[in-house]
């Protein structure tokens, strides 16, 4: 803090210039002085009568103020309330001493000042030379402005922030669509932030300074493309929100950042890593006494700005102290608990991410399938498709995912519905595939998570699709039975494989938990997938409370969910049979059906598989006739 600074907080009357100005000076312990206490006895004669100062008045005052000025920065500096309202005022007012003058402008509109000077009757100055006051202004171009529509303590914050005599509570490193609408989100909660963003010549160009320009004055944000200054912008023990590509990106960025950082800094890598090189990072910056909470975050751009669900893995310590940032920005769930909560240590965060996005895949390629069954096999329009997924959504079966479907559906360019000329080819950027992978690893069935990947890899065969397509010339039938008690199965059918996609995917979790040793609570997991991420539902809300006292049970096996199913199952049969019988492919849910089938099966074909390996493998099998703990091997040609 420099002593000798004189900060000039300026604006019009009732901007709060005293108020501010007094705390201010408190807060740096410096003498606070009010200009209008230098005016001359007929200067404040004029204004009581209500007569505007003019130039003439105004200059030996000024003149005045400008030598109190230099007094001031050879003592211990000060805070000087002034109207300062012309350009050149504020000149005279420098015209002595320039050096170390901070202006502070207070900023606030018509309304709000009047409706504050009425609050203040015995203030000599009276309302009528408002309007006179705000011709007369002319906003600066240097110094800070702050607008006053907030508190005094949080003015203060923002001018010490905005001066470099507080430093940001968060750092964010990435403005790319996700990155931006995070710091907007972190700065709507009045969290003080330093973002950085590369720049690259011709490409990215003064992105964190245009951000910070782009944000109105009343949040205290400082926008850096020099990271060294960045990571000193920010208070110690710092925490670093990453929010840039998955991979390489990730890596070069902790790279660049170690060097700066100092023992219990935190990263927070909010993209869509791997868990496993979550897990290597973490290790890596751990032993430089750097923390790392590798971050999962669900809600695309919306969520970013609004609210995301946020799943932070990594050692509790670390969350304990850099939690509180992604709980205040999280979604809020039904009871006003935030979707954020610490998920446990190494990549375990990213994991549930990882396991979000599989059950994602198979939510979206159920709802494609049962649009495609609607749209072909019974010949309705996108409108009415839409209108069936409304009416689903009001059954107590609504979702994110169900309702963009519905509102997708509505889509017009022109006369034509959008989604009838988009291209039949889907991309993905793996995440969905990663839970297949992990599944293989761990041994664990993801048939409804995998089928809706190979879905999507399958549609991207597109030219072949199309010369199969020829060479065929199969039939896709039409509906011949009753079309409202088809609509009524397939609501069924869709509940029902939306039920299996998730015991799927919080199987799959389970299995990690104990795997990983990672102590998963999924009804946790559960409740912060309740809102702000792509697969909340009503769906979800259940889970969650369905997990509260039985951590490990099978969702398949809650009575709740058997009851569901018993009342389902034979909807979700007759759904798959007909689709498949007239010509219609149903991954998903199909992969749902023989899920549930094999699962539901005491007796599986499993036993032919395991003579089968002892044949020609001498693999060795064990008999229902015997203990398990033994195997055996036949001579199966003798
Ligand atoms: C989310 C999403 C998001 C995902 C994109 C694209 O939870 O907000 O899952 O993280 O990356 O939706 O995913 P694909 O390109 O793989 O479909």
């Amino acid at each position: 803090m420099n002593s000798k600074t004189v900060y000039i907080v300026f604006g019009v009357s009732g901007s709060g210039k005293t108020t501010i100005g007094k705390v201010l000076a408190k807060t740096l312990d410096i003498p606070f002085y009010d200009a209008d206490d230098f005016h001359s006895a007929t200067n404040i004669k004029k204004m009581s009568d209500g007569i505007p100062l003019n130039d003439e008045d105004r200059n030996p005052w000024l003149q005045k103020l400008a030598n109190k000025i230099k007094d001031w920065h050879h003592e211990k500096g000060a805070v000087l309330a002034c109207s300062a309202l012309k350009q050149k005022y504020r000149e005279m007012l420098k015209s002595i001493h320039n050096e170390s003058i901070k202006w502070i402008f207070l900023d606030g509109n018509y309304d709000l000042i009047s409706s504050r000077l009425k609050a203040r009757r015995k203030h000599f100055f009276k309302k009528e030379l408002l309007t006179s006051q705000f011709e007369t202004l002319e906003k600066p171009s240097t110094g800070i402005s702050i607008n006053i529509d907030q508190g005094t303590e949080e003015i203060i914050v923002e001018i010490l922030h905005k001066l470099n005599l507080k430093k940001s509570q968060l750092g964010l490193i990435g403005l790319g669509v996700m990155g931006k609408n995070l710091a907007k989100n972190i700065l709507s909660k009045k969290i003080s932030l330093s973002v950085y963003n590369r720049q690259i010549e011709g490409k990215e160009v003064d992105v964190a300074k245009h951000f910070v320009n782009e944000q109105s004055n009343d949040v205290s944000v400082l926008g850096f493309d020099d990271l060294s200054s960045f990571v000193s912008s920010i208070a110690q023990p710092r925490t670093i929100m990453i929010m840039v590509n998955s991979g390489k990106p990730v890596d070069m960025i902790i790279e660049a950042l170690l060097p700066l950082l100092s023992k219990e800094d935190c990263l927070i890598d909010g993209g869509n890593s791997h868990y496993k090189k979550t897990s290597e990072r973490e290790k890596k910056l751990l032993k430089h006494g750097v923390y790392f909470l590798g971050t999962g975050i669900s809600g695309g751009e919306e969520g970013a700005l609004k609210g995301p669900s946020i799943m932070p893995g990594g050692v509790k310590k670390a969350y304990d102290r850099a939690g509180k940032f992604l709980e205040a920005i999280a979604a809020k769930d039904k009871n006003n608990n935030s979707c954020c909560a610490y998920i446990g240590p190494e990549g375990s965060g990213h994991y549930v991410k990882m396991v979000h996005n599989g059950i994602e895949y198979g939510e979206m390629q159920l709802l494609a399938e049962i649009y495609h069954l609607l749209r072909f096999y019974c010949n309705m329009t996108p409108e009415q498709i839409s209108e069936i997924f409304e009416s689903w959504r009001s059954n107590g079966k609504d979702g994110f995912l169900l309702e963009i479907t519905a509102d997708i559906l509505q889509k017009k360019e022109g006369e034509q519905f959008l989604i009838d000329i988009i291209l039949d080819k889907a991309g993905q950027k793996g995440t969905g595939g990663w839970s297949t992978i992990d599944a293989l690893e761990l041994g664990m069935p993801a048939n409804t998570i995998s089928e809706a990947v190979m879905a999507r890899n399958l549609s991207g065969m597109k030219s072949q699709r199309g010369i199969a397509s020829n060479a065929y010339q199969l039939k896709q039938a039409s509906i011949t039975e009753n079309e409202a008690d088809f609509i009524i199965s397939l609501e069924k059918a869709f509940y029902a494989t939306s039920i299996i996609n998730h015991t799927i995917g919080f199987d799959l979790l389970a299995h990690a938990s104990q795997e990983y040793d990672w102590n998963l609570d999924m009804s946790e997991i559960a409740r912060v997938w309740t809102n702000g991420c792509i697969i909340r539902s009503d769906l979800m809300e259940k889970i969650s409370s369905l997990f509260v006292n039985a951590n490990t049970t099978s969702l398949l096996l809650f009575p709740e969910i058997i009851t569901t199913m018993k009342a389902n199952n034979i909807a979700l049969k007759n759904i798959a049979a007909t689709a498949i019988k007239n010509g219609y492919s149903l991954p998903v849910i199909s992969a749902a059906l023989n899920y549930f089938l094999t699962y539901t099966s005491a007796q599986s074909s499993a036993n032919m598989i395991q003579a089968q390996r002892d044949y020609f493998g001498a693999h060795a099998y064990q008999r229902i006739d015997k203990s398990t703990d033994e195997y055996f091997h036949t001579n199966w040609k003798s």
